[in-house]
């Protein structure tokens, strides 16, 4: 591996949901100029990239996941200008812009779609995906909708129907038209031009759908009536591998541009699938956030993830984002952070690229929304079984004045209460604070070419409440012992070598010699260096 740093491998991608990361102009949303203005803090934090959700023009049904516009900027999050500079005082800071594109579906108010659904002579008809009705006017087969209902809806204007794996506003382009093909690529090079280092594919393993449109097998069992079929003609289809061909021969072309897939239903082999030369650069798999907070189950899925991918592909970790209820409320205990610490050192220690999630650094929790203010369509159809992603998607948390700092207005969803003492103002006056774990932490990993590079050696810790394993590149060698029990555990390692402690959660003496025997104070992580 060669020496140089590369920001998508070897640094931190954290992800801001600009409606609730920092309002500048009192509408009560976040906004670009939001961001730029907390550049510092994030240069500061220690992150290298910033995956921004969509920004694009939006109506917003499924909060700009829907896009419009595909080359433009939502006013309500600013100007085309504030995006550049966004991009330029990121740069000056060396943070990376990654753009989220939703190339799988459009809004159903994109120009595309409105042209599309008026005439069957507009030459945007066959951007989409439209089907006649079976005989008794049933819906073309048997696909659902991911969010509810079925996934294919009449459209008497059209005469036809359409297909939309998502919200009904949201429908599915047709990938194997060449003309949208060729739109959407020029997306990517549209924004690379503007500066943009990479991108967070939503959805790319279902752009291509069955050509035949047959059914999908059924299945009996799945919670919901989605679940109950095997997706064997609306996902993963044969024909998407030239696209990836395609995109990542445009990504080549520029300097250290990236591609990250969200894998759709994902397993390790499906996403390790689309992963590697010629495909995209990295594929989520989020099997490990889905993981009950249990270190054996944990280890199985890295050994998974690291086995799928093999020694050529690069692994990425995420424990958080806009669609998942926040780790800090799956994983933690009312306002104890001592497990969020044990879980940023195995996120910051694995071998790959870690992902955050904005105010994941200050143990953001979801916040509870009544039914009445649910935002979601998805919560608001489910409620109570599901109440949608609102959770995980509350204002940034800055400080203790009203409305958390993050708006002169009204939020657009209402702040966890315990803002008045979780903040980021107050975390960065208290030394002991989730908030310095990060940066210490952070700090530590850009500095030990072993936690960046280095490979990745599992080990039995003999004790089923902690977790172990050595990262080692060229002469460095280190070991990360993670204790998840709020118990203090003994742990015994078969490594005939001297090691020190180089990091802890808790006070440890530089020179405790560690020769494979140690009790771990409760909620410990430690890292020692060899000597
Ligand atoms: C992805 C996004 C999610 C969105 C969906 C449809 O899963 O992460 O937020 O609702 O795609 O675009």
């Amino acid at each position: 591996m060669d020496s140089e740093f590369l920001w998508w491998r070897d640094g931190v991608i954290y992800q801001i949901y600009p409606r609730s990361f920092y309002d500048t102009t009192g509408s009560g949303i976040g906004d670009l100029n939001g961001i730029t203005e907390k550049i510092g803090y994030l240069a500061d934090l220690g992150v290298d990239a910033l995956w921004l959700s969509p920004i694009n023009p939006s109506p917003d049904v499924d909060f700009g996941y829907d896009v419009a516009d595909y080359r433009a900027i939502d006013p309500k999050f600013g100007t085309m200008a504030d995006f550049e500079r966004l991009v330029e005082t990121a740069r000056n800071a060396q943070i990376a812009i990654v753009m989220d594109l939703v190339l799988n579906h459009t809004s159903d108010q994109h120009p595309w779609f409105l042209s599309s659904r008026a005439s069957k002579n507009s030459p945007y008809r066959d951007y989409y995906l439209w089907q006649d009705a079976r005989p008794g006017g049933k819906p073309p087969n048997n696909w659902r909708s991911v969010f509810g209902g079925h996934g294919w809806e009449w459209d008497e204007q059209a005469q036809q129907y359409y297909y939309h794996m998502f919200y009904k506003e949201q429908p599915d382009v047709n990938w194997r038209n060449p003309k949208v093909r060729e739109e959407m690529l020029d997306v990517f090079r549209f924004w690379l031009d503007k500066g943009v280092k990479g991108f967070r594919l939503d959805v790319f393993n279902v752009y291509f759908k069955d050509a035949q449109f047959r059914n999908n097998p059924t299945r009996l069992f799945g919670r919901r009536p989605f679940d109950r079929q095997i997706h064997t003609h609306d996902f993963d289809q044969p024909e998407l591998m030239g696209v990836l061909h395609d995109i990542r021969t445009i990504l080549d072309g520029y300097d250290a541009a990236y591609a990250i897939g969200e894998t759709f239903l994902s397993t390790p082999e499906k996403a390790a699938g689309y992963t590697g030369k010629d495909k995209l650069h990295a594929c989520f798999n989020f099997k490990i956030s889905e993981a009950r907070r249990d270190p054996r189950v944990f280890m199985r899925r890295i050994k998974e993830w690291e086995h799928a991918l093999g020694r050529d592909n690069w692994p990425n970790y995420v424990l958080n984002n806009h669609d998942t209820v926040r780790s800090a409320t799956r994983y933690g205990q009312r306002e104890d952070d001592a497990r969020m610490k044990v879980l940023a050192v195995m996120l910051l220690t694995l071998r790959g690229t870690p992902f955050l999630y904005y105010g994941e650094e200050i143990g953001m929790r979801d916040i509870q929304v009544r039914r009445r203010d649910i935002l979601d369509p998805i919560g608001k159809r489910y409620w109570p079984i599901y109440i949608g992603r609102d959770g995980c998607r509350a204002p940034m948390q800055w400080d203790a004045s009203p409305q958390a700092g993050f708006t002169d207005g009204d939020p657009w969803l209402p702040l966890h209460p315990n803002y008045i003492i979780r903040n980021v103002a107050r975390q960065t006056k208290h030394e002991g604070s989730l908030l310095h774990f990060y940066k210490k932490m952070l700090a530590f990993r850009r500095t030990h070419p072993a936690l960046v590079k280095g490979d990745i050696l599992p080990l039995v810790a003999g004790n089923r409440s902690v977790m172990a394993y050595q990262r080692r590149f060229i002469d460095q060698k280190l070991l990360v012992l993670l204790n998840f029990s709020a118990a203090s555990k003994n742990a015994a390692l078969p490594i005939n070598a001297r090691f020190l402690p180089a990091f802890s959660t808790h006070s440890r003496s530089p020179d405790m010699l560690f020769t494979g025997r140690i009790q771990l104070e409760g909620n410990e992580a430690l890292i020692l260096y060899e000597k």
